[in-house]
């Protein structure tokens, strides 16, 4: 049998930690023969609550798990780990300015980066959930020198995964007719869901919807689907977050299929005018364990400005961060 792969989750007694947890240790993740070690972290208060969600994973008695434990230390629970998903973030509470809010989520960050720096295996791959996520990703690379700052993303494919399905009803078709949309930007409203490339059952999606729809109905619904989740169900978007994370991880390890992409926010390489660094959306290829910025796209003027709307604001983001200390 394969050796176990040990997972870390963060936030493990939230919500989505809940929905993700089954799933992994399902196989869903890593497939049917891979074995894994579950490492849980919270934080103290909400340990207690985390061992009762170790309890319920036992009662699966899921074949693939190896092992599970519960920390409250960073330091243990990155301990070895090949995937990080840190979905543990400290909302923003009422009357919270946004710089507390970055001040908060620096601190969690920042500890968790030097963790995983100093435990974590040699593979280490990260996806930050946790909002404001690309922010955050950014802070827990920077404290972590040893490691390529490339192995350092934020998920974006739950936006993803949005404007397949509405791309997909608008046009009549299946979700898997869907090939190469992407997200570009920021995980927030000011997100530029782009489907000038992509093609739904081998057509050019632009010739299937109109603009006026694309401009006013399709990029704002995305962008604002997790405010319409919380109106409609009165509780924050969970199962759909914890299966794009999956997803994020999945296809990353796995690899992309031929002919198409997905929406991952990765440090910069300066791709498409993004400033290095910066921890944006990008549509990726994943292949052997590693991803590459699809090149070469042609940027319409109405995608430039959508894109450079939302890396101003990731900009805004790392100079706030920045003046903080955080990084
Ligand atoms: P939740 O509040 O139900 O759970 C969060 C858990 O994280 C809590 O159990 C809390 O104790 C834990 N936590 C806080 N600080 C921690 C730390 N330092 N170490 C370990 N655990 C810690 O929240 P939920 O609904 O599970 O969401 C988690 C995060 O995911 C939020 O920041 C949310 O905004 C974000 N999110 C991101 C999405 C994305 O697409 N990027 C989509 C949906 C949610």
């Amino acid at each position: 049998a394969a050796a176990p792969v040990t997972v870390t989750v963060t936030g493990a007694a939230g919500q989505i930690g809940y929905a993700l947890l089954f799933r992994i240790a399902s196989g869903a993740m890593l497939g049917p023969e891979v074995p894994v070690k579950l490492n849980l972290l919270e934080v103290p208060q909400a340990v207690h609550a985390a061992e009762g969600t170790v309890l319920e994973l036992l009662d699966c008695a899921f074949e693939l798990v190896a092992g599970i434990d519960v920390y409250d230390n960073p330091a243990h629970a990155f301990d070895g780990a090949s995937l990080a998903l840190l979905v543990g973030a400290k909302p923003r509470g009422p009357g919270m300015e946004r710089a507390d809010l970055l001040a908060a989520n620096g601190g969690i960050f920042s500890v968790q980066g030097r963790a995983i720096n100093d435990g974590a295996a040699d593979d280490i791959k990260v996806v930050v959930v946790g909002n404001p996520a690309n922010t955050n990703a950014l802070i827990t690379a920077a404290h972590a020198p040893d490691i390529p700052a490339s192995r350092f993303t934020a998920l974006t494919r739950l936006d993803h995964d949005r404007a397949v399905a509405q791309l997909a009803a608008r046009t009549g078709t299946g979700v898997s007719a869907v090939r190469k949309l992407a997200i570009w930007g920021n995980h927030s409203a000011t997100q530029y869901p782009d489907i000038s490339h992509a093609t739904v059952d081998g057509r050019p999606a632009t010739e299937l919807v109109e603009q006026d729809w694309i401009r006013d109905e399709f990029i704002p619904r995305v962008a604002k689907r997790g405010a319409e989740v919380i109106a409609v169900r009165g509780g924050s978007s969970a199962a759909s977050a914890a299966n794009a994370a999956l997803e994020h991880m999945r296809l990353w390890v796995q690899g992309t299929p031929e002919g198409d992409w997905t929406s991952m926010a990765v440090p910069s390489d300066g791709s498409y005018g993004v400033p290095e660094g910066v921890v944006s959306s990008f549509p990726v290829t994943t292949s052997g364990g590693s991803y590459k910025i699809v090149p070469g796209l042609e940027i319409s003027d109405f995608s430039r400005s959508r894109i450079d709307a939302s890396v101003t604001e990731l900009q805004e983001e790392r100079d706030g961060v920045r003046a903080l200390g955080l990084i």
